[in-house]
């Protein structure tokens, strides 16, 4: 693990297993890079990216905490993927802990000034792992530490941006059958036909109750991420396609070709309106994500 500075001044730390790395940012929490053992990127960075408080870094996987998408009276995400968030040298123990594998332990609380945007106290803890065989995982854990005693409610994802050759030559296998809330109409809900998902314009779908394994083909490449999933029912699906895509400042024109999105979110099971989690006092809250890459 090495500490450095990266674009624009900002800091980040560095993993590395063997001959694979990932790169992240204190600044969100952002993991903005991830190699495999050819040096090749697997994760999706714009190359319009600011790394410019507080604009969030356009691909990697942000942050989405304490409210996921623009339905809440909080900005669009939430703040953490606009905070410096700091490295924690002695972190409680993770369900997941195991010293032979390269990881950083982050932890994101609240300033004075936070709690007049959101007005909880809570301790936001961030494992990135990057196993031997070049895996990356994420865990997260939310405490409610509120002195007052009161319970809390909020949304959390992870927002993945997967690097793919041609997102036309993309399956994704394991929502099939699945419910999902279309953002392109009115969040109504629909039933996602027996075969896997292609993609052939813009989409932002949120799938409910997913199963844990979800795999991402990309037939160019000949490659595979295979998605873990612990404790993050629901999964969104976007891609913002050629008009969105050229709406956006921070992602290059024909850029949509080459990501998917795909963002695992933690909401109560099942839920329609995509109602928060309410966490007591003193309760955590766990989500973990694993990505692996295989080749065919
Ligand atoms: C997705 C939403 O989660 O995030 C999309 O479903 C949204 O509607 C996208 O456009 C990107 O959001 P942002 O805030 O990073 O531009």
């Amino acid at each position: 693990v090495e500490i450095c500075k990266g674009i624009n001044g900002l800091e980040k730390v560095i993993l590395r297993e063997v001959r694979s790395s990932a790169e992240v940012y204190l600044y969100g929490g952002h993991v903005t890079s991830w190699k495999n053992d050819h040096g090749e990127e697997l994760l999706f960075v714009s190359s319009k990216a600011q790394f410019k408080p507080p604009k969030a870094i356009r691909g990697g996987i942000p942050i989405c905490f304490p409210q996921f998408g623009g339905q809440g009276n909080l900005e669009q995400h939430g703040f953490a993927r606009n905070k410096i968030w700091s490295i924690e040298s002695d972190p409680p123990p993770f369900p997941t802990v195991n010293s032979n594998k390269a990881f950083v332990d982050l932890i994101l609380k609240p300033t004075e000034d936070d709690i007049k945007t959101w007005p909880h106290s809570y301790e936001f803890r961030l494992r990135i792992t990057l196993g031997p065989g070049g895996d990356l995982m994420l865990t997260s854990r939310i405490r409610n530490t509120n002195t007052d005693g009161k319970p809390f409610t909020f949304t959390f994802a992870y927002h993945t941006y997967f690097s793919v050759s041609d997102i036309s030559e993309v399956r994704v296998e394991g929502l099939e059958t699945i419910d999902y809330l279309d953002n392109l109409q009115n969040r109504e809900r629909f039933t996602e036909q027996g075969d896997a998902i292609t993609f052939e314009g813009e989409v932002d779908k949120v799938y409910v109750s997913t199963p844990t394994k979800i795999a991402i083909l990309d037939h160019e490449k000949k490659r595979t991420f295979v998605l873990r999933k612990d404790g993050l029912p629901d999964a969104v699906v976007w891609n913002p396609w050629d008009k969105k895509a050229k709406a956006m400042a921070d992602f290059g024109d024909d850029e949509y070709k080459h990501m998917l999105s795909f963002q695992l979110l933690q909401r109560p099971a099942g839920s329609t309106k995509g109602s928060p989690v309410q966490l007591k006092k003193d309760s955590i809250l766990s989500g973990a994500i694993s990505c692996t890459e295989c080749m065919s």
